[in-house]
C-alpha cells in the first residue's frame, strides 16, 4: 500500500502528523526544505493570483457555498482586481470535481474558450508579402476572439453551483464600483505594459488615472464601467453579456477598430462540458483539459514515459532527473506542433498520443546519457519573454470538492483595446491559432493544420487546469499555471514535485522549475537549479539559454497556485513568483 497521499512535519506555521505506511522498497522521501509551508484550514481554500479574490471566494465558502459557486465568485472578482489577466473579453478552462451524497462524482472539463468570429479566415494574418503581421495577430481589434469567460462561469453556475447569480457577483460589482487599493505587483504591472494599454483611448481612460499618471501602490482603482456591465449580467445572465448593451458596445468597438466579432457570434457562443483527459500515475488518477487545450494530452503523456523509471532515486533536479524531463518535453511539443487543434474540427489522436504503446516507443527513443536534438525541423529564432498573461486559480470546499480554474486575455491585458463603455479588455486569443504552417506563434509554438483559422473554431492552448485524486478518489491536489507554452511543463513538475517526490505544496509550487519546448532547442531553468547540474546537462549536449553573462537567470514565470487535501486539512500554496497571490482559507 502507498503512503498517504501528503504528509507533513512540523513547521513554522503547522504541526500536522498523520499516520501512514511507507511501503519497503520505496527509497526515502526527499525531505524539500520543510519550512517552506501552505497555509492550512479544515474548512475549504481558495488560491489566486490575488489576494482580494482569493478572499472573496473564501467568503463564498463561509457563506455555505460550494466549490464551484466560490471558483465562479473569484472569477469575476478577478476581473476587476487583476485586469492583466482576469478578465470578461477572454476565455478558459474549468475543472470541477464534485462529490455526490455517496462520495462518488466525475470529473468534468468545462471549455470556455474564445472561438474564432464566423468572418475569420485561415490567412486573415499574412501580409501581402505572405509573411504573418504580428501587429495584426497580436495587437489589432482582429486578434480577439469572441469572449467565453462570461458564458464559462454562468454555466458553471447553474449547473454545478448553488448559490444565486446575484450573491456570488455582488462582491465582483462591489470592488468596481467602491474600487479597491492597488497592490505593488499591480501597479509594476500597469507600469510594465502602460505602453499598450496608452494606445487605446479607453484603456487609457480604465487603467491610467484623470490627470494621465499611472496608478501606484495604494491607489484606489475605481471601474464605473465595468460595474456596469457586471451589472447587466448579474440581472440579466448570458443576455447581459452577449446580447442588449454589452453585446452593442462589442460591436461598436469592433465597428471602431475593425474588428470582426458579429451580434451573431456572440449569440451562437456556447461552451462545451468535454470529458477530461485522464491517466494513471503510481497510483494517482491525473484529470486535465482536453482539447483544445493541449495540456491533459501531454501532461499525462511525459507522465507515462516517466513513470518508467525511478526517479526519486534520481532526485529531484538532478542532472539524470532533468535530462529525462528536457527529452521527455522534447517529444511532447514536436506532437504538439502536428497532432493537437480543435477536437470540433479536427481529428486529435489523444488515445494514441496517451497510451502505453506509445510511451514505451519514447521511452525506447531516450538516450539517458546524451541529449538529441530538435533541429531536424528548420530551428524557431523567437521565443519571447514569457508573461504573466493568464491566471490560475484552484478552490476546495470543506466537502472536498475542487475546481480549477486558468482562464487568459492571451498577453497581459490582452491586446490593450478596452470595449468603450463596457469597461473590460478584448483578448488576442486568435494569435494561438497557427497563422502560417511552420510559422512559430508569440510563444514560439509551432503549427499546422490542426490549428489552422477556421470560423467558429477555438485556437490551440496550453493551459491546463489539473485535479489528483489518489486510489480512494479523494481530491488530492488541485493544481494548474500561468506562462504560455510553460504551462504544461511547470504543471507536469508540480505533479511531480508532490506525487514522486513528497514535497508538501507549498515546497512543490516554489521548487525551481524548468522547461523546453522542442523549438527552440533550449532548455530553461529557473536560478535555483544548481550551476553543476546546469554544466552536467550541458556536457550531455543540452543547450541552455543563458544570460549574457552566462548566469542562469530565466524566470520562467509560472504562477501555479494550488491545493493539497488528505481528506482532514486543506494546505494551500499561492506562488510565490507573484506577491500579490494569496490562500485563503476558512
Ligand atoms: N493563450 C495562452 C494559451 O491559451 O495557451
Amino acid at each position: 500500500m502507498r503512503r498517504l497521499f501528503l504528509t507533513f512535519s512540523c513547521s513554522v506555521l503547522s504541526c500536522v502528523a498523520h499516520a501512514h505506511d511507507v511501503p519497503a522498497e520505496k527509497p526515502p522521501a526527499v525531505t524539500f526544505d520543510s519550512r517552506i509551508s501552505p497555509v492550512v484550514s479544515e474548512a475549504g481554500m481558495v488560491v489566486a493570483q490575488d489576494a482580494i479574490a482569493a478572499e472573496v471566494g473564501r467568503d463564498i465558502l463561509a457563506q455555505g457555498g460550494n466549490a464551484v459557486d466560490a471558483a465562479v465568485a473569484t472569477g469575476f472578482a478577478l476581473a476587476v482586481t487583476h485586469p492583466q489577466a482576469g478578465n470578461l473579453g477572454g476565455g478558459g478552462f474549468m475543472m470541477v470535481s464534485l462529490y455526490d451524497e455517496n462520495g462518488d462524482g466525475d470529473v468534468i472539463a468545462i471549455d470556455f474558450r474564445e472561438m474564432a468570429p464566423a468572418s475569420a479566415t485561415r490567412d486573415m494574418f499574412l501580409g501581402e508579402d505572405g509573411e504573418v503581421d504580428r501587429d495584426v495577430s497580436w495587437y489589432s481589434h482582429q486578434s480577439a476572439g469572441v469572449p467565453g469567460t462570461v458564458m464559462g462561469l454562468l454555466d458553471a453556475l447553474e449547473t454545478y453551483g448553488t448559490m444565486d447569480r446575484k450573491e456570488v457577483m455582488a462582491p465582483a460589482i462591489r470592488l468596481a464600483d467602491n474600487g479597491f487599493p492597488v497592490s505593488y505587483s499591480l501597479s509594476a504591472s500597469f507600469l510594465e505594459y502602460k505602453d499598450t494599454l496608452a494606445n487605446d483611448p479607453s484603456s487609457m481612460d480604465y487603467f491610467f488615472k484623470p490627470d494621465g499618471e499611472l496608478y501606484v501602490v495604494g491607489d484606489v482603482l475605481k471601474q464605473k464601467h465595468l460595474a456596469g456591465t457586471l451589472r447587466r449580467i448579474s440581472s440579466k445572465g448570458r443576455v447581459g453579456f452577449y446580447g442588449g448593451k454589452t453585446a452593442d458596445l462589442i460591436v461598436a468597438e469592433m465597428a471602431d477598430g475593425g474588428g470582426l466579432i458579429t451580434h451573431n457570434d456572440l449569440e451562437n457562443y456556447e461552451t462545451v462540458i468535454r470529458e477530461p483527459v485522464s491517466g494513471n500515475y503510481r497510483g494517482y488518477e491525473v484529470y486535465s483539459m482536453p482539447p483544445p487545450s493541449s495540456g491533459g494530452i501531454h501532461i499525462v503523456q511525459m507522465l507515462g514515459v516517466l513513470e518508467g523509471y525511478d526517479l526519486r532515486s534520481d532526485g529531484h533536479n538532478s542532472a539524470a532527473y532533468l535530462h529525462k524531463l528536457i527529452e521527455v518535453m522534447r517529444r511532447a511539443y514536436a506532437d504538439r506542433s502536428k497532432h493537437l487543434g480543435d477536437p470540433d474540427f479536427y481529428d486529435v489522436p489523444v488515445k494514441e498520443l496517451t497510451g502505453e504503446a506509445y510511451a514505451k516507443k519514447l521511452r525506447e527513443d531516450i538516450d539517458l546519457k546524451k541529449a538529441s536534438r530538435s533541429s531536424d525541423i528548420a530551428p524557431a529564432t523567437h521565443f519571447a519573454d514569457e508573461q504573466p498573461a493568464t491566471t490560475h486559480y484552484s478552490v476546495m470546499d470543506k466537502w472536498g470538492n475542487a475546481v480549477s480554474v486558468t482562464y487568459t486575455l492571451n498577453f497581459s491585458y490582452g491586446s490593450g483595446h478596452s470595449v468603450d463603455g463596457a469597461g473590460f479588455l478584448l483578448n488576442n486569443e486568435m494569435d494561438d491559432f497557427s497563422s502560417k504552417p511552420g510559422v512559430p506563434n508569440y510563444y514560439g509554438l509551432i503549427g499546422a493544420e490542426a490549428n489552422a483559422i477556421e470560423p467558429r473554431k477555438r485556437p490551440l492552448s496550453s493551459m491546463s487546469p489539473t485535479i489528483v485524486r489518489n486510489k480512494d478518489g479523494l481530491n488530492v491536489l488541485v493544481t494548474g499555471s500561468i506562462g504560455g507554452s510553460t504551462i504544461i511543463t511547470q504543471t507536469l513538475q508540480v505533479i511531480l514535485n508532490v506525487v514522486e517526490f513528497d514535497m508538501n505544496v507549498q515546497a512543490a509550487v516554489q521548487a525551481p522549475r524548468m522547461h523546453h519546448q522542442w523549438l527552440p532547442d533550449l532548455v530553461f531553468v529557473e536560478p535555483g537549479i544548481n550551476i553543476d547540474t546546469v554544466r552536467i546537462l550541458e556536457s550531455m549536449g543540452h543547450s541552455i539559454s543563458r544570460e549574457d553573462d552566462g548566469a542562469v537567470t530565466r524566470n520562467i514565470n509560472g504562477r501555479a497556485n494550488s491545493i493539497a487535501w488528505d481528506g482532514l486539512y486543506f494546505y494551500g500554496a499561492a506562488d510565490g513568483r507573484d506577491p500579490k497571490g494569496a490562500a485563503k482559507g476558512n
